[in-house]
């Protein structure tokens, strides 16, 4: 009994170690209460930031008709996985300049599950 339960933890940790890291469920959650103030999951539709539809895979300052800060529109960055993991950590980190206010997520796994929410906006 104690033998099988052991296994299966170890397998589940197995499991999670090499299965994508976020949750896109989780993710939708973490953008309604974080992002969706100021950004619309929405093609088209902007705030006071752009609209993320589309966002993952991306080079910055792409949102159609939205009046990015010159460093936004001009910066040398595409939102892959990686660079996301890095922005949404700190946005002033990876666009200095950026008008944006918000300073960031600190739980990892939350940055996990709104990254693979927002590749589901396709
Ligand atoms: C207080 C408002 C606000 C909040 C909250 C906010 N953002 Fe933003 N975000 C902005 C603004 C404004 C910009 C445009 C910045 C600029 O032009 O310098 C932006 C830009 C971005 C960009 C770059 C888009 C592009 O096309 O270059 C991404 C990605 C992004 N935000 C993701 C997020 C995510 C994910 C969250 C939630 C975890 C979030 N933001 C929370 C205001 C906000």
């Amino acid at each position: 009994m104690m033998r099988t339960t052991l296994g299966g933890l170890l397998l589940a940790l197995a499991v999670a170690a090499t299965a994508p890291a976020g949750d896109p469920a989780a993710g939708e959650r973490v953008f309604s209460a974080r992002c969706a103030f100021c950004h619309s999951a929405t093609a088209g539709r902007n705030g006071t930031g752009p609209s993320l539809f589309g966002v993952v895979g991306r080079k910055a300052g792409q949102a159609p008709d939205y009046r990015y800060s010159d460093a936004n529109r001009t910066a040398d960055v595409t939102f892959d996985a990686a660079t996301l993991e890095k922005y949404l950590t700190s946005p002033r980190a990876v666009i200095p300049g950026t008008k944006k206010s918000f300073s960031g997520l600190k739980s990892a796994a939350q940055r996990d599950d709104v990254i693979a929410y927002l590749a589901t906006l396709h």
